[in-house]
């Protein structure tokens, strides 16, 4: 069981480029052909937020019309960058909970693996949330399976990395409850996460914990108050996650050549 993971797409409208010049569709183009190249193919695709930059609906129909090539079954978590109902209106990929409503999330079953994907949205705010309808549906799906090796995905990491402008930005609420539900699930391989566009790895609640870069733009290692500009053209990368002999084993691969 394969699970590859790119985040923070940040695709804008067609034809537009994103913030000073950077162009988010040509390097997620890159990124679905890497995928799809790949031998063996993955199982599954995870996008861990920030699909698009605005959160309107005509980015989003360009989102789908650049996914679309991929040969592998998606699920897609919204970031902070995200709006809810548009990303809902899309259609894609792996369906959201209806019990979870309002909120995009989604918890399934790959293979070996469950995969249960949360929504850290808190709609005109940078930093995450995890309200306690999202952590009560978290739990409830914990509870039901105490086995199964699982992935968790969010958008905003649940610690500080240390990059203070980032960190402002982080899951500000519900992240101890969020913790201390992970700690009390042992079968808790991994949680994924995007938002900082950079790799990045730790320990919470007694799970490891991993970031992967942007498909577009990185933000520079800075560990100021300021978010560092400009932003740097640092190589975009992908994850894949590989089930193999009882562990979690990460790959990151580069979707350029070199
Ligand atoms: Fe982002």
């Amino acid at each position: 069981m394969i699970v590859a993971q790119i985040t923070d797409l940040h695709i804008v409208n067609e034809g537009d480029l994103l913030w000073d010049g950077w162009d988010s569709a040509s390097a997620l183009t890159k990124a679905v052909a890497r995928l799809n190249g790949l031998k063996p193919r993955p199982d599954f695709l995870v996008v861990t937020g920030d699909l698009i930059d605005t959160g309107e609906a005509e980015a989003y129909r360009h989102l789908k019309a650049l996914l679309a090539p991929l040969t592998m079954p998606i699920g897609l978590i919204p970031g902070n960058h995200d709006g809810r109902d548009n990303l809902r209106g899309l259609g894609l990929g792996q369906a959201y909970d209806p019990s979870a409503a309002p909120f995009c999330q989604f918890a399934t079953a790959l293979g070996p693996l469950r995969l249960i994907g949360l929504d850290t949205l808190e709609e005109g705010a940078a930093h995450g949330t995890l309200c306690q309808q999202r952590l009560d549906w978290f739990e409830q799906r914990l509870a039901e399976d105490t086995a199964t090796p699982t992935i968790v995905a969010l958008h905003h990491p649940p610690f500080d990395s240390g990059i203070a402008s980032m960190d402002g930005l982080g899951l500000k609420e519900g992240r101890a409850r969020f913790v201390e539900l992970v700690e009390r699930a042992p079968n808790v391989v991994r949680i994924l996460c995007g938002h900082q566009h950079r790799p990045i790895v730790t320990m919470v609640g007694g799970a490891v914990v991993s970031l992967c870069s942007s498909t577009t733009v990185q933000i520079p290692f800075d560990l100021g108050p300021k978010l560092p500009t400009p932003l740097r053209p640092e190589p975009p990368t992908l994850q894949l996650h590989l089930w193999q002999s009882g562990h979690l084993v990460s790959h990151t691969l580069y979707i350029d050549e070199f």
